[in-house]
């Protein structure tokens, strides 16, 4: 794989999915209702790139109504766990190799990846050429978050440095109409969820992901282990105790392209 995934697919990393899944599944299902609105119809086939252990690609299907859904994952461990289910499927890939090991698909869904890759404007051009003829490209990535108590803020900060350091960009949600124009691909909706998410199932998410990138060379050759080490435990009594006054302001960026005609 070209790009370094430095979330990691360990045991811990697919229970910190899980989670994930749980707390994004309504705003996701919203914007996929709205997509699945703007289609038309259902489609023959959806993809879910970057896929994970395939819970996104059950809400795409269930949602889409698509009559064959394909999750693909670089990850062999998470597709290993994946669990699908009629018209589910799964497949090992690169998704910043095209083609795609399918036919042209109807929709394709990305969530939480391309903060992930490098080359940003030439892979969303390359998915949409992996669309059918109507077909649309649905993107959800991170454009804002802003923590309530100083940890939150310090775990954001050296995740966005950690990330800036391979090429990537924690808050690409930001840069996606400028990326989309620099493809060359149309924008058919460009929509800021915004949400108020509880600090203690954040720090949660936090609390699990920090024990695998703190491993990473740029963390470790920039911030000492006391300092890691303070952090984690700060997360980790977030997570533990739940406070209504500690929370995320969270901005999601939802945006739907196509190819141009
Ligand atoms: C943050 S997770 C998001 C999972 C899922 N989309 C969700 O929102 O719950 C990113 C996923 O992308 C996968 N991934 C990262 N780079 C990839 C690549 N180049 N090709 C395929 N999958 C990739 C990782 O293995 C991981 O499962």
């Amino acid at each position: 794989m070209s790009n370094p995934y430095t979330f990691g697919d360990s045991e811990r990393a697919e229970n910190r999915l899980w989670q994930l899944a749980e707390l994004y599944a309504p705003s996701s299902r919203a914007f996929l209702e709205s997509v699945r609105a703007l289609l038309g119809r259902a489609p023959s086939l959806a993809c879910d790139l970057g896929c994970g252990p395939g819970y996104t690609t059950r809400l795409v299907h269930e949602v889409s109504g698509a009559a064959e859904t394909l999750g693909l994952d670089a990850s062999e461990r998470f597709l290993g766990h994946a669990a699908g289910g009629v018209g589910v499927r799964f497949s090992v890939h690169d998704v910043t190799r095209t083609p795609f090991p399918c036919p042209p698909a109807g929709l394709i869904y990305v969530r939480f990846l391309l903060t992930h890759l490098t080359e940003r404007p030439r892979v969303l051009r390359d998915w949409t050429a992996q669309l059918a003829p109507g077909g649309l490209l649905a993107l959800e990535e991170l454009d804002t978050m802003i923590g309530s108590v100083p940890a939150l803020r310090r775990y954001y900060s050296i995740v966005e440095a950690m990330q800036r350091a391979h090429g990537q960009d924690l808050h690409v949600g930001r840069a996606l109409p400028a990326l989309a124009r620099e493809a060359g691909v149309e924008v058919v909706r460009d929509q800021v969820a915004r949400m108020t998410l509880p600090g203690h199932r954040m720090a949660m998410l936090h609390y699990l992901n920090i024990q695998t990138w703190r491993s990473d060379a740029f963390v470790s050759s920039h911030y000492s282990a006391v300092q890691l080490d303070a952090l984690e435990a700060e997360l980790r009594e977030l997570a533990e105790r739940p406070d209504p006054a500690v929370s995320v302001d969270y901005h999601m960026r939802q945006m739907v392209l196509a190819a141009r005609a």
